[in-house]
This record gives structure tokens, C-alpha cells and sequence, in this order.
């Protein structure tokens, strides 16, 4: 099959502010062939995600992406050739497949997944999505029924799925995101008890007569104003459970680290704890099955925005930060 041609997304050059179309370079050329040992992967199912913004300035969990580099990102795939054990035509795979049409693979980088899922639920609910809100919710931030939990970025991927898990663990979760029209979707749609629209500003003076009893726990998914004012009306004993930093990544100069830790962290005795959803991977099918078991009873809905074609990838990134997702961001490359 050497008349496989490979179109791909390169990365171009670091955003001193807003990510646009600019700081990306189309190329096509052919596909790669597979060596001994490896597998040709054609990539379907496109995942959008915050954090490739970061990745394009530095160093986070992973390595600074440096230009010229295939834009990296997270995807569901096919294999459409195999040089290697355990893997064959047709088996549907998950990893880092980046922003092109195919892409040559060791299995050890890929995990491979159940064929009887369709891949917006591979990458949605059953992916790095579900499983952030899953763990963040209920092993970070440890919700128990009755309390009252906070979730910002309520719209997005993570942050629909944490506050119905936390619906579904007995909470009143209170969301925050921008519009009224999104907010009034979480509210009527997802089943959250109130929302907050960030953008009309007095975050914290909106949040209170939402929150009476206080916050118990807060899904931290965008740092910044919302962050502050769940931080002051926390309760005694509460966490916070930092998922990400959305409000920062896509700004020329974000603000310095704080110098000192607010006093009411230490007389409330707030934990404040961040984490990686690839902590928790060894408990990874346990959460799936409680997943894919909320997604099939109806309790957990799980929207998507979906962009047809590799060409909107750049596209799809810019919107995360315009807020025009509602729900998990992806783009369909085939
Ligand atoms: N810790 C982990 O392992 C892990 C794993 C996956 C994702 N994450 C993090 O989880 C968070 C959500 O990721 P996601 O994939 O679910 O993305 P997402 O929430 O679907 O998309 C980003 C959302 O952020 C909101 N936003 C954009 N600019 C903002 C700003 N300045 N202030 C407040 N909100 C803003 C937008 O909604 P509005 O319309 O509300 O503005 C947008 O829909 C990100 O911080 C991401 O880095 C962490």
C-alpha cells in the first residue's frame, strides 16, 4: 500500500497569547511503513484537549513540543498494518497517534480497546475524559452524599461528566461556565442544581446563594477567578481537587505563583491536591465499568462536538478557549 498519503498538522511556533491557525503548518506526503515489531496506525477519532495549548510552551507532564514537530494529540485509531504480535488489522487502539492521518506505532504505546464501543465513547466517557472526572471527583476531591460540590469549566469534556458523577454520589453541584445559554444547558440538560456564568463577572458573589451550606468540595478545571472565589467560601475541611488551569494556558503571561498560602487554608484545613488521571490507570477498568454502566442506565450523559475533518484541528483548538464546545471537543480525521 505505498499510495497512503499522510496529511499531517506540524507545529510551527509557540503562541505568545491566543493559539490561531498560524502556529501550524499543513504538509502531506506518504505514509510511513512499519518496521519489524510495529504497527501502521491510521488515526480516526481526533481528541482536542487544553493541554496540547500547554504542551506547545513547555515542558508540563510531558515534553515541550518543539517546532517542526508533528503536532501531538491524543486519538483513537485503527490498524490498518501489522509487523507485530498481538496486534492486527482492523483492531481499534488508542494513543498518541498526533495530528495526521497515520502514524507508525509500537504496541507498547498503545492500549488497545473494546470494538464494542463507538470511538466518541472510547474518547468521551470511557477515555481520558470519564476518567479524569472520575477519579478527580471521587478520589481527589472524595464527594460523599449531601455535600455541596463545586465544578468549574462545567461545560467542557471533564468538567460535564465530574458534576453528574457528583449528582450521582447524592451532591448538590453547583457549575461554572461562560454564557447563560451553557449554563442554563448544565442546569436543564445535565442535571447540575445551579451554574454560574464566569463571564458576567462577580463570580463569588453569584456562587454564594448558591452554595448556603458552603462548599464541600471543588473540581478545580480553569484556576484563576473562579478559583478564588470557591477557595473563600470553602468549608472546614474541604478539597480542592486541581484537575487544570485552563484560564492560564492560553495567555501571554500568566500570573506569578502566589507567594504564601492563604490563611484560610490552614484555620479551615482546606486540602488543596493536584493530580494526573495516569496516577490512577491501574484501576483503570474499574472505573470504565462504572462509566459505561452510567452511560447505558441513562445517569451519565456524555456530549460531544465533533469537527469533520483533519483540516479543523487548529480550529478546534482555538474554540476550547472561546468556549464553543459543550462538551468533549474532538475532530473526525478520516
Ligand atoms: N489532570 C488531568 O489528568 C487532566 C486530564 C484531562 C484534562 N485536564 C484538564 O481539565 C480541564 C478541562 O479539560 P477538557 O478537556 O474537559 O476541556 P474542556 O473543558 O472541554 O474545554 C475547555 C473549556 O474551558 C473553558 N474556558 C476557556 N477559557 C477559559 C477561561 N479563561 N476561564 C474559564 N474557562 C475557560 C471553555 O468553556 P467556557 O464556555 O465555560 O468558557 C472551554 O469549553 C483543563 O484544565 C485540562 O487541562 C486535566
Amino acid at each position: 500500500m505505498a499510495d497512503r498519503v499522510n496529511r499531517q498538522w506540524l507545529f510551527k511556533s509557540a503562541p505568545k497569547a491566543a493559539v490561531g491557525p498560524e502556529h501550524f503548518e499543513w504538509r502531506e506526503g506518504p505514509a510511513p511503513r512499519p518496521g519489524a515489531g510495529e504497527v501502521l496506525v491510521k488515526t480516526q477519532l481526533l481528541s482536542i484537549d487544553p493541554a496540547n495549548r500547554a504542551w506547545m510552551n513547555g515542558a508540563t507532564y510531558r515534553g515541550q513540543l518543539m517546532p517542526g514537530d508533528v503536532m501531538d494529540g491524543f486519538a483513537i485509531g485503527e490498524v490498518v498494518e501489522s509487523n507485530a504480535d498481538g496486534l492486527k488489522p482492523g483492531d481499534v487502539v488508542e494513543g498518541s497517534l498526533g495530528w495526521q492521518d497515520y502514524s507508525v506505532q509500537k504496541p507498547r504505546a498503545l492500549t488497545k480497546r473494546d470494538g464494542k464501543y463507538d470511538d466518541e465513547m472510547l474518547i468521551g466517557p470511557l477515555g481520558i475524559t470519564g476518567l479524569t472526572a472520575y477519579f478527580g471527583i471521587l478520589d481527589v476531591a472524595r464527594v460523599r452524599a449531601g455535600e455541596t460540590v463545586v465544578v468549574s469549566g462545567a461545560g467542557g469534556a471533564v468538567g460535564s461528566i465530574a458534576g453528574q458523577i457528583a449528582k450521582i454520589a447524592g451532591c448538590r453541584v453547583i457549575g461554572t461556565a461562560g454564557g447563560a445559554a451553557k449554563c442554563d444547558w448544565l442546569v436543564r440538560d445535565l442535571g447540575f442544581d445551579g451554574a454560574v456564568d464566569y463571564k458576567a463577572g462577580g463570580v463569588r458573589r453569584a456562587l454564594k446563594p448558591l452554595c448556603p451550606a458552603g462548599i464541600d468540595a471543588y473540581f478545580d478545571n480553569t484556576g484563576g477567578e473562579v478559583l478564588e472565589a470557591a477557595l473563600a467560601l470553602m468549608n472546614m475541611f474541604g478539597r480542592v481537587a486541581c484537575c487544570g488551569n485552563v484560564s492560564q494556558y492560553n495567555t501571554g503571561a500568566p500570573p506569578a505563583a502566589t507567594s504564601g498560602v492563604p490563611g484560610f487554608l490552614v484555620t479551615k484545613r482546606i486540602r488543596m491536591e493536584g493530580f494526573i488521571v495516569m496516577d490512577f490507570f491501574q484501576r483503570r477498568a474499574q472505573a470504565e465499568a462504572a462509566l459505561a454502566g452510567w452511560v447505558k442506565s441513562g445517569a451519565l450523559k456524555a456530549p460531544s462536538d465533533v469537527l469533520l475533518g483533519l483540516d479543523q484541528a487548529p480550529a478546534a483548538l482555538a474554540g476550547l478557549f472561546d468556549g464553543r464546545n459543550k462538551g468533549k471537543m474532538a475532530v473526525r480525521v478520516g
